[in-house]
């Protein structure tokens, strides 16, 4: 309770003046949107209510209106003037967007861009972020449909507060139930908050592990996602930054808003980011490129048949961020499995780096593959701080955070970095 009456006035003070454009769809939990639209307007805000056709079988619009004291549209038709422009001005108006509950039908319609109501209309229109707070069967959360989808508004930028696990309406048991009112306002707080700290900076972020070529067939290769460097990135472009995305293969969508420049082996990163960083204030280097490629490349598949063992030459790639050099600030990512500190203390020193990011590779959920990390930032003047296991956006905006103070601070690496005034 003290701890909420604490989160409470954060949350009140931004959310106070600000207009939230409340999305409800049809699901049980319909009714909980009438105490987040309550706790809404009680911080302060400015709430407009769009509600689907389902939704208005579980809740009444007049239960919104009574709270909101606006009229609540459920309708495109519905509104008697100029229906087009309706949508339009809910959308620009609307300094966040949420959608609680939302139901797989919903997050269907949104991943394919379709605008057939009120709702969906409203959100293609919008510029200001978006806030989905899903609810619905656990087997329906769990199908790789809804996942697939929300994996694709994720790429998109839109945010989501995760349904909780518990008993469900349905009568089953498992994650589907919305999430807590207080959670939702939050994330809305959050939303809010975005900083702008990063205008008219050019960021250039690598991500994901490179493949180096053995036959056309098989590669070289390590086990990064990319989901660490795509995060960076989508952090950035929501710090207002002009983000280049310099991404090894990875199943990941292109995130909105950024430049995404695909590439396979290490010589085409280092070629990519020559040309990106020749024009950057700050590159963040958290791919896994491959330090050695097999020294002869096969035009054809090498037969199995063709040989009774098969040795492979292996010759060094070059360091990429160690050449780059220019006015920016460089971040590097150190994936170790022991000696945490002294070894990646020894890379900033030895690539000369403004920062590095040590991964605990030997972490639970944390390093390759995950979705989140557990990562030291440690600085050129030795300064070093250790965060706890966090999602990987949260990680990238404590990166972000560190950034914006070096940018502010100026060059600290002039003489290694080979820095101009
Ligand atoms: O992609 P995910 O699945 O989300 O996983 C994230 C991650 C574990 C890959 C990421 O957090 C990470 O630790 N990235 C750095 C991996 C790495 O190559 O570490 P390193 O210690 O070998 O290299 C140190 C730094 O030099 C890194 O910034 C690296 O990008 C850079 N480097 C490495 C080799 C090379 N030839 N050129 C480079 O510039």
């Amino acid at each position: 309770m003290w701890r909420f009456r604490y989160v409470w006035d954060n949350i009140e003070a931004m959310i106070r003046n600000k207009t939230v454009l409340l999305g409800v769809t049809g699901s049980i939990a319909a009714y909980k949107a009438v105490d987040l639209a309550s706790k809404l307007v009680q911080a302060g805000a400015n709430v407009d209510v769009v509600m689907t056709r389902c939704a208005t079988e579980f809740v009444t619009p007049l239960s919104f209106t009574s709270i909101t004291h606006r009229p609540t549209v459920t309708d495109m038709f519905e509104v008697p003037d100029d229906f087009e422009i309706e949508h339009i001005a809910l959308a620009q108006r609307a300094n966040v967007v949420v959608i609680a509950p939302a139901t797989a039908n919903i997050i269907a319609r949104l991943a394919a861009g379709i605008a057939d109501d009120m709702l969906t209309c409203a959100v293609l229109a919008t510029r200001a972020p978006v806030i989905l707070a899903p609810a619905m069967n656990v087997n329906m959360w769990e199908n790789r449909i809804t996942q697939e989808n929300l994996t694709r508004l994720r790429a998109r930028g839109f945010k989501m507060v995760e349904p909780v696990t518990g008993p469900l309406a349905c009568g089953s048991q498992g994650k589907g139930r919305l999430a807590d009112v207080e959670d939702i306002l939050t994330v809305i707080s959050q939303a809010l908050r975005a900083k702008t700290d990063l205008a008219g900076k050019r960021v250039v972020v690598s991500a994901g592990g490179t493949q180096e070529p053995i036959d056309p067939v098989r590669y070289v290769g390590n086990r990064s996602s990319g989901k660490m460097g795509f995060a960076l990135a989508e952090a950035a472009r929501d710090r207002a930054a002009e983000v280049t995305l310099i991404t090894a293969p990875t199943a990941l969508d292109d995130p909105i808003g950024v430049t995404v420049v695909r590439v396979d082996t290490t010589l085409q990163m280092r070629d990519a980011i020559a040309r990106a960083a020749a024009r950057a204030d700050v590159l963040i280097m958290a791919a896994a490129p491959a330090d050695f490629r097999p020294a002869a490349v096969s035009g054809s598949k090498i037969k199995k048949e063709s040989t009774a063992r098969m040795d492979l030459h292996l010759v060094p790639n070059p360091d990429i961020i160690s050449e780059v050099r220019g006015n920016l600030i460089k971040v590097g990512f150190a994936a170790e499995s022991e000696d945490l500190v002294r070894n990646a203390t020894a890379k900033l020193k030895k690539k000369s780096l403004d920062l590095i990011v040590a991964n605990n590779i030997t972490e639970a959920q944390s390093g390759f593959g995950t979705d989140t990390n557990k990562v030291t930032l440690i600085d050129s003047r030795g300064k070093i701080e250790a965060l706890p296991l966090l999602p990987k956006s949260e990680v990238a905006h404590k990166v972000l955070d560190k950034v914006v103070a070096l940018l502010s601070a100026g060059p600290t690496n002039q003489g290694r970095n080979g820095r101009r005034k």
